[in-house]
C-alpha cells in the first residue's frame, strides 16, 4: 500500500496514466486491493456499476481494519471553538463510538436502505453519524447547517428520511444558530417520512423537545453497547446521497455506491495529498458538502490518516484562529477554498508570519477557479515555497478529485494548471459537440467511467441521463468549461450552465428564481452571478413586480428588493443572500421568449460596450432602458 501511495516522480505517474487508460479493468481491479473486501470483487466495471460482485463496509474500511496496526493512532482531533475544547480519538475511541451511534440508529429502527438525515455543525458526531450509517447500511443525507427550513423540507420529503440527528444549536463565530428549531420548522412543513429525531447537545441551550419522536442523543449513547455487527454490503449498494444544485430549481439527490466511491475517495486521497502515515490532514470543509464526505471522512480515513475537525471560522475571535489552530495541531496537510485563501490573504502578511506553520507539507484548495495572486500568496506565504499547491477540480458527482497537478506528477503552473489523475480522461468539445485536439478551449466533458461516478440522481434517473449523459452523447458532461493550453494543460473556465458558485458553494439560478416566484408579487426573475472580490462569484437578481409602475416608485422598488432578499432567505438559506436586487419593468428576451441573462450579467458588471446585435430582442429598446434605470 505505501507503495501505491509514494508518487513523487513524473515517471511513475506517466506510467500509471498509461496503465490506467490501456487496460482499465486490470488497473482498477489491483487499485481496488486498497481496500478490505468482505468478498473480494471478480471484475472491475460492470456498466454503471463498479466491482459489483464484490461486498464490503466502508465504516469497517475506515475503523476495523486499522484497529491491529493503527488502534492507539489518533484518528480524529477536534478543536472546539473555545480554544480549550480538545478532543483526541484514537482509532479505537473512533471505533465504539462509531457503534454505539450504530445500535442507537438500529434500535430506532433503521436498517439497509433506510435514509437518516444529518444535520449538525462541524463536530465529532457527524463524522460519526456517518460512519455510523455505514455500518448498518443506511444512506446518510447530509444536509447543510446553512440551509433555511424550506429547504431542509424539500430534501426531507425528496429523501424520505426516517431518522433525523441534529444539534441543539450550532456555534458560528459569537452567533448562535438555531438548528433544531429550523429543523423543527422543517419536519413541520414535509417532514412526514421523519419517525425519530436525536438532537446532539452542542451548547447545553433548551431545545424545544416533540414528545416521543424526539431524543437527547448522550443518554442513548452511554447505554448503547460498542460492539456492533455490520452489514455486509454490496459494492454497488447505495453509501448516501448528497443534495446539489443544477439547472433546475429542485435539488438533486446525487447517490453514491459504496465500493466504487470508497476506492475513488481512497485512491485520490492518497495521491493528490502524498498521503503518508504520520499527517495531520486538515480539511476545512463542512460535511454538508462532497468535499467533507471525501475528504473530511471516507478518503483519510480509509486511508489510516489523522483528520482534525474545526468548529470555528477563520478569524474569530482574531485574525490568524485558523494559523492558530494548525500550529497547535501541526498539521501537515491543508485543504481549503479560494474564497478562505482571499479572506485570509486581506489581513495581511504578519497574521500567519507570528505562526509556526513548519509542520505544514502539502496545500490543497477546491470549489472554484483560484486566481493566480492568491495562488502563489498560498504558496508562498504559507507554504513558504516548499508545499506544493494542488489546485483540485472535481464535482459533488464526480465523488472526488478528478483534475489536479498531484504532487510529483510534473510542476504545476499558479492560477491552477492541472493535468488529470491516472485513470480519467477529460475532453474538451467545441459548439459542434467536436473534439478540440490541441490547445484551446470548450465545454469539459469526460470521456471514460471512473469508479467515483454518482450512480444515479435518487428517484429521478431520466434527470441524471438528461443532464449529464445526453447533452454530449458517449461522454459524461461536467457542466464546466475549460481551456486546454500549449503545454497541455486545463484550466477550468467555469460553469457553462446557469449554476452560480458563491464562495464555492453552487447555487442555481433556478433555485432563486423560484423562491421569488413563491412571493406573489414578482411576476418574473432572473438570477445570475457575476465576479465578487471576496466570493468568487456574488448573486444579483432582477425581478419585474406583478405592478410593472413599483419599479419607477424608488420607495416601492426599494421595499421590492427587501422582499426579494427575505424571500431568497427563507426558501434557500442565507449563504444565497443576493448582492443587489434590481427592480425593472421588464426583462430582455429573445422573440422566443427566452431571457438573455448574458445582456443582464454585462449590465450588472458595467460593462455596457459591445452588447452586440439587440435587434433580434422581443424589445430592442429595453435594453437602453435598462441601462439608463441601473446604471444611471
Ligand atoms: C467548481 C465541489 C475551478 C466547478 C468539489 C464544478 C472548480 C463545481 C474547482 C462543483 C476548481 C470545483 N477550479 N472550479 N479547482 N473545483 N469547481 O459539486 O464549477 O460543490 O463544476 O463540488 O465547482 O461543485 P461541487
Amino acid at each position: 500500500m505505501s507503495d501505491m501511495n509514494a508518487l513523487l516522480d513524473p515517471a511513475r505517474f506517466a506510467d500509471l496514466t498509461t496503465r490506467a487508460a490501456r487496460d482499465p479493468e486490470t488497473f482498477w481491479s489491483d487499485e481496488a486491493r486498497r481496500l478490505e473486501w468482505i468478498a473480494p470483487p471478480s471484475h472491475a466495471r460492470n456498466g454503471r456499476g463498479w466491482f459489483s460482485d464484490g461486498l464490503l463496509n466502508a465504516s469497517a474500511n475506515c475503523l476495523d481494519r486499522h484497529l491491529a496496526t493503527r488502534g492507539d493512532k489518533v484518528a480524529l482531533i477536534f478543536q472546539g471553538e473555545d480554544e480549550d475544547t480538545v478532543l483526541r480519538l484514537t482509532y479505537r475511541d473512533l471505533h465504539a463510538q462509531v457503534c454505539r451511534m450504530a445500535n442507537v440508529l438500529r434500535d430506532h429502527g433503521v436498517g439497509k436502505g433506510d435514509r437518516v438525515a444529518i444535520h449538525l455543525p462541524s463536530v465529532p458526531e457527524g463524522v460519526i453519524a456517518m460512519l455510523a450509517c455505514a455500518r448498518i447500511g443506511a444512506m446518510h443525507v447530509v444536509l447543510f447547517g446553512g440551509f433555511s427550513a424550506e429547504a431542509l423540507a424539500d430534501r426531507l420529503a425528496d429523501s424520505g428520511a426516517r431518522l433525523v440527528i441534529t444539534a441543539d444549536m450550532g456555534r458560528r463565530g459569537a452567533k448562535q444558530i438555531p438548528l433544531k428549531a429550523t429543523m423543527d420548522r422543517a419536519i413541520a412543513l414535509r417532514g412526514e417520512s421523519v419517525e425519530t429525531v436525536l438532537v446532539v447537545a452542542v451548547t447545553g441551550e433548551d431545545a424545544p423537545m416533540t414528545p416521543g419522536r424526539d431524543h437527547a442523543l448522550t443518554p442513548l449513547l452511554e447505554v448503547a453497547s460498542a460492539a456492533c455487527t455490520l452489514e455486509p454490503m454490496s459494492a454497488d449498494d447505495n453509501l448516501f446521497l448528497l443534495y446539489t444544485s443544477g439547472s433546475t430549481g429542485k435539488p438533486k439527490g446525487m447517490v453514491h455506491a459504496t465500493g466504487g466511491y470508497l476506492l475513488w475517495a481512497a485512491y485520490t486521497h492518497a495521491l493528490a495529498f502524498d498521503h503518508r502515515e504520520d499527517d495531520v490532514f486538515w480539511c476545512t470543509a463542512d460535511i454538508g458538502w462532497i468535499t467533507g464526505h471525501s475528504y473530511l471522512t471516507y478518503g483519510p480515513l480509509a486511508n489510516g490518516g489523522t483528520i482534525l475537525i474545526f468548529e470555528g471560522m477563520p478569524s474569530h475571535p482574531h485574525p490568524g484562529r485558523w494559523w492558530d489552530v494548525a500550529q497547535k495541531h501541526r498539521v501537515t496537510t491543508l485543504y481549503t477554498s479560494p474564497t478562505a485563501i482571499r479572506a485570509l490573504m486581506r489581513e495581511g502578511d504578519d497574521v500567519p508570519a507570528r505562526h509556526d506553520l513548519s509542520a505544514l507539507r502539502v496545500l490543497g484548495t477546491v470549489g472554484e477557479p483560484i486566481s493566480a495572486e492568491a495562488w502563489t500568496w498560498f504558496s508562498t506565504v504559507i507554504g513558504k515555497g516548499r508545499c506544493p499547491v494542488v489546485d483540485t477540480w472535481w464535482q459533488t458527482e464526480t465523488g472526488g478529485i478528478m483534475i489536479a497537478p498531484i504532487p510529483g506528477s510534473g510542476t504545476a503552473k499558479p492560477g491552477a494548471a492541472m493535468r488529470p489523475l491516472p485513470g480519467v480522461q477529460p475532453i474538451l468539445l467545441d459548439e459542434r459537440a467536436q473534439p478540440i485536439t490541441g490547445a484551446g478551449e470548450g465545454v469539459l466533458c469526460i470521456t471514460n467511467a471512473w469508479p467515483g461516478q454518482a450512480r444515479t440522481i435518487w428517484r429521478d434517473d431520466a434527470l441524471f441521463c438528461t443532464t449529464y449523459l445526453d447533452p454530449y452523447p458517449g461522454y459524461y458532461f461536467t457542466g464546466d468549461g475549460a481551456r486546454r493550453d500549449e503545454d497541455g494543460d486545463l484550466w477550468i473556465t467555469g460553469r457553462v450552465d446557469d449554476v452560480i458558485n458563491v464562495s464555492g458553494h453552487r447555487i442555481g439560478s433556478a433555485e432563486i428564481e423560484d423562491a421569488l416566484a413563491a412571493e406573489h408579487v414578482f411576476a418574473e426573475s432572473a438570477a445570475i452571478g457575476i465576479p465578487h472580490d471576496l466570493k468568487g462569484q456574488g448573486i444579483v437578481v432582477y425581478v419585474v413586480p406583478r405592478e410593472t409602475a413599483a419599479a419607477d416608485d424608488a420607495e416601492r422598488a426599494e421595499a421590492l428588493a427587501k422582499q426579494a432578499i427575505a424571500a431568497v432567505g427563507k426558501r434557500v438559506g442565507r449563504y444565497a443572500a443576493p448582492e443587489q436586487v434590481f427592480v425593472v419593468p421588464d426583462l430582455p428576451k429573445t422573440r422566443s421568449g427566452k431571457i438573455v441573462r448574458r445582456l443582464l450579467r454585462k449590465i450588472a458588471c458595467n460593462e455596457t460596450e459591445g452588447l452586440g446585435d439587440l435587434s433580434t430582442l422581443a424589445d430592442p429598446e429595453l435594453v437602453p432602458a435598462l441601462i439608463a434605470k441601473i446604471l444611471g
